[in-house]
């Protein structure tokens, strides 16, 4: 007798499903190899997989970008970035508006952190990445330090939803607990896993096998983000807090500026459900997803289904029509979280044709010289077509957006503590401070969150000081 049987349920769904091929080698497997591959199999919704895969297969990519040609219009509802005196006072009056709210303790802040930054070729959560010019400060610390600085201000707790996946969730923890969670409430963070969904053979819809034990799982995009804050019982937890909004970013962002009063006070004057921010592409092949319009309907078009053409289309005047890249910030309504986890709610599902490492018909692990598989993703800001209002707030590049993603070249490592200690400077000479060209600097988000922080410090730095740090000691104890 099978020391681990197959439950029969299970059994007869893969068979249903024609998925035989998973129990191919049962017979083969030891104990543990088998316990390994029956947990795999039970966290698999086969009839939901059966409509993936029906979706991947009869779907053809070339329909769907000539249909994005034909449906897309700019976008037509903006704050741009203040140029007259007037505008100055409206986000004056939306950041007055925005710190009464973090004061009544309203916001909550969510950082999806379960993607595996195969890009960057660090093999570590990319949160760990040491970016501090100076200090080598994690990307971890600089938004615990950010909440820190804000929670204090407005004398608030301000929970903190992290979204983990299986390849980054353990690492995290630990990393964030030998840290002492950068000196953050240790009750106002929660860490969750995302959802996965298995990998599929391109030709036949068959799930793809790893080794004989593992199936080919990846995490289920950031989109995964509802049903996973819905089944860790974080949405019941954001109304017990009284949290009404959530201020949503990257793990790749070190320039983000958690809980913005003043993105905060334009979502409510607009009295939007769902707000995105904004940069100027910087070229049209940018790599940022953009914002426009689809039927008339605001939405964000990811890069790689954006067709050539339309990205480089230019205006009268010589500037480019689908300009507002999109940098993955957003304020979302608790109510409209609440609205989009329930029964019957789901975001649409985007399809990418991938190598996966596989089990040939030899049964030995192979990996593809050419994509072999479909893997399947939800996206969070698909979530904007079903918010009321969405709003959309154009930001400073230099001040906001800069992120990690590549190990070179642009949007690396280099890129970014190039533009930390640009802006570092920037603040610091805006309080009059003069700085030697040369200098490195970093500064603490404990000490500043912004140059008109620095303003009221009355600094004095001379020229000539090469290396300026303004970092209070954080007692981690
Ligand atoms: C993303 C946006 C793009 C935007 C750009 C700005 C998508 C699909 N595209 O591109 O529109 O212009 O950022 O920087 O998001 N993540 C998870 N779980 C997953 C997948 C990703 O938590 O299953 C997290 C990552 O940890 C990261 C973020 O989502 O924090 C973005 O992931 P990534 O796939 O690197 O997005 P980009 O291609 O850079």
């Amino acid at each position: 007798m099978n020391a681990v049987p197959i439950p029969d349920a299970l059994r007869e769904t893969i068979q249903k499903y024609q998925q035989e091929h998973l129990l191919e080698n049962w017979g083969q497997l030891d104990d543990d190899s088998r316990q390994q591959l029956l947990r795999s199999l039970q966290e698999i919704d086969f009839p939901n997989v059966a409509s993936l895969i029906d979706l991947a297969i009869n779907k053809s990519a070339a329909d769907n970008l000539s249909s994005i040609a034909e449906r897309i219009s700019p976008l037509q509802q903006v704050v741009r970035l203040p140029q007259t005196e007037s505008d100055k006072q409206t986000l004056q009056q939306a950041k007055q508006q925005g710190q009464a709210i973090l004061d009544a303790g309203k916001v909550g802040a969510i950082l999806v952190a379960g993607g595996q930054g195969s890009r960057l070729g660090f093999p570590h959560p990319k949160g760990m990445y040491p970016i501090g010019p100076v200090t080598d400060r994690s990307l971890f610390q600089i938004f615990f330090e950010q909440l820190v600085s804000l929670s204090n201000r407005h004398n608030v707790s301000i929970p903190y939803f992290i979204m983990t996946s299986d390849a980054t969730h353990e690492e995290t923890e630990q990393f964030l607990q030998e840290h002492n969670w950068f000196g953050y409430p240790p009750e106002d963070v929660f860490l969750f896993r995302q959802g996965k969904l298995p990998a599929v053979d391109d030709e036949n819809g068959k799930i793809l096998l790893t080794n004989q034990s593992e199936i080919a799982m990846s995490p289920d995009g950031h989109g995964g983000l509802l049903q996973a804050l819905k089944k860790a019982g974080l949405i019941e937890q954001m109304q017990q807090r009284g949290i009404e909004y959530l201020f949503y970013h990257q793990v790749d962002n070190p320039s983000v500026r958690l809980c913005d009063p003043v993105m905060l006070g334009f979502h409510v004057q607009h009295e939007s459900e769902m707000s995105t921010k904004v940069v100027t592409k910087r070229i049209p092949q940018e790599k940022v997803g953009i914002v426009a319009e689809l039927d008339g309907v605001q939405q964000i078009i990811e890069y790689s289904d954006l067709d050539e053409e339309l990205a480089k289309q230019k205006d009268e005047a010589g500037r480019l029509v689908y300009w507002a890249g999109n940098i993955a910030v957003h304020i979302f309504n608790r109510t409209l979280l609440e609205k989009l986890t329930q029964a019957g709610q789901s975001l649409p599902i985007h399809i990418a044709h991938k190598k996966v490492d596989y089990l040939n018909e030899k049964q030995e692990s192979a990996s593809p010289e050419e994509p072999n598989a479909y893997k399947f993703e939800q996206f969070i800001f698909d979530a904007i077509p079903q918010a009321k209002n969405p709003l959309v707030i154009e930001v400073d590049r230099a001040e906001e957006f800069n992120p990690v993603k590549n190990a070179t070249g642009e949007d690396s490592p280099e890129t970014s503590r190039t533009a930390l200690i640009e802006q570092a400077k920037s603040w610091l000479q805006q309080a009059g401070c003069e700085t030697h060209p040369n200098a490195a600097i970093e500064i603490s988000p404990l000490v500043a969150l912004s140059a008109e922080d620095i303003l009221k410090m009355n600094l004095q730095i001379k020229q000539g000081d090469n290396e300026i740090l303004l970092i209070p000691e954080l007692n981690e104890d």
